[in-house]
């Protein structure tokens, strides 16, 4: 399998029934593969559009289970239903200067979006992030874009929480042996937030580094003020919680919100760069 879901690149080739991409266009590809007509993409739900893959819905480029369509390690991709997938930059020269930044647009950026508009993030939003990887920190990005008061980033990785400092975001290091309502406590007043956003996914650990894939999503659960909600852009895919092919039941609280998925590229505003 050739792998590779974040992609950019020129239009070097199109069929004929592509109205309005043209060769030459210089295109972000959303990695969700998705057909823009069926019930599902055009209530937006471009993640599990029902024609892109055989075996169930919702396909990506490079991804195991996911409609086999080729990564974007390759010299060139086919790209399907070409007018609803691709996102053309208005302008080719500026798109160039900022090419690496704008690759982001193809998933994490977009992903970490999701997440916080998910999780309900809007003007002074109190905010516990799961993760500090990519997708964490653009998911930190998006709340600050959304108005958040006060955005807090969680990891055991103190390199990546040295980072998450740098750009102006409250971290608590889940590596000491403190309960995390206690360390949201000692920074906004309160043991619980109004928004959490796992960017995590069931390769979670726990304090110790052991492999706790439901810990994050119960700490959401445990930190999330009722009537808050959580954002889960972080992966399942079917392995969730150690019971295959199931939902997070053991996650799952009445007093909360949850939304989970992946990200909508297309639903989100991003198509102008
Ligand atoms: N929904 C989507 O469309 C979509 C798109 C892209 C990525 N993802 C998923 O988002 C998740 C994050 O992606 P990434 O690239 O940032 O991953 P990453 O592996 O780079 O970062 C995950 C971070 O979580 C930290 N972590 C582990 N256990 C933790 C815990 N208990 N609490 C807090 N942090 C903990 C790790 O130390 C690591 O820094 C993955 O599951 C990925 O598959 C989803
Ligand atoms: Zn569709």
């Amino acid at each position: 399998m050739v792998l590779g879901h974040e992609i950019s690149g020129e239009v070097i080739e199109k069929g004929d029934d592509v109205e309005f991409i043209n060769v030459g266009d210089l295109v972000s590809v959303p990695f969700n593969v998705a057909c823009g007509r069926c019930r599902n993409c055009k209530e937006r739900h471009t993640d599990v559009c029902l024609n892109v893959n055989p075996t169930r819905p919702g396909g990506a480029y490079g991804y195991v289970d996911l409609g086999g369509w080729t990564g974007g390690q390759a010299n060139y991709v086919m790209v399907p239903y070409a007018d609803f997938n691709l996102l053309k930059f208005p302008d080719k020269d500026q798109a160039m200067k900022k090419i690496l930044d704008l690759t982001c647009l193809t998933d994490i950026l977009p992903t970490g979006y999701h997440g916080a508009v998910s999780a309900g993030v809007g003007t002074g939003s109190t905010v516990y992030i799961a993760g500090a990887g990519p997708v964490g920190l653009a998911a930190a990005g998006a709340s600050q874009l959304l108005g958040a008061a006060c955005i807090i980033v969680g990891d055991l990785n103190k390199e990546r929480l040295t980072h998450a400092k740098r750009f102006g975001f409250e971290t608590i290091d889940l590596s000491v042996d403190a309960p995390i309502p206690d360390q949201l406590h000692q920074i906004v007043g309160v043991p619980e937030v109004d928004a959490a956003i796992d960017c995590v996914g069931f390769e979670a650990h726990g304090s110790g580094g052991e492999a706790q894939p439901a810990v994050v999503l119960n700490t959401a659960m445990d930190v999330t003020r009722a009537g808050g909600a959580i954002g889960i852009p972080g992966s399942m895919l079917g392995r969730t919680l150690g019971r295959p092919r199931k939902p997070p039941s053991t996650a799952i609280s009445p007093c909360v919100l949850v939304s989970a998925g992946q990200n909508r590229s297309r639903s989100t505003p991003v198509r102008h760069p």
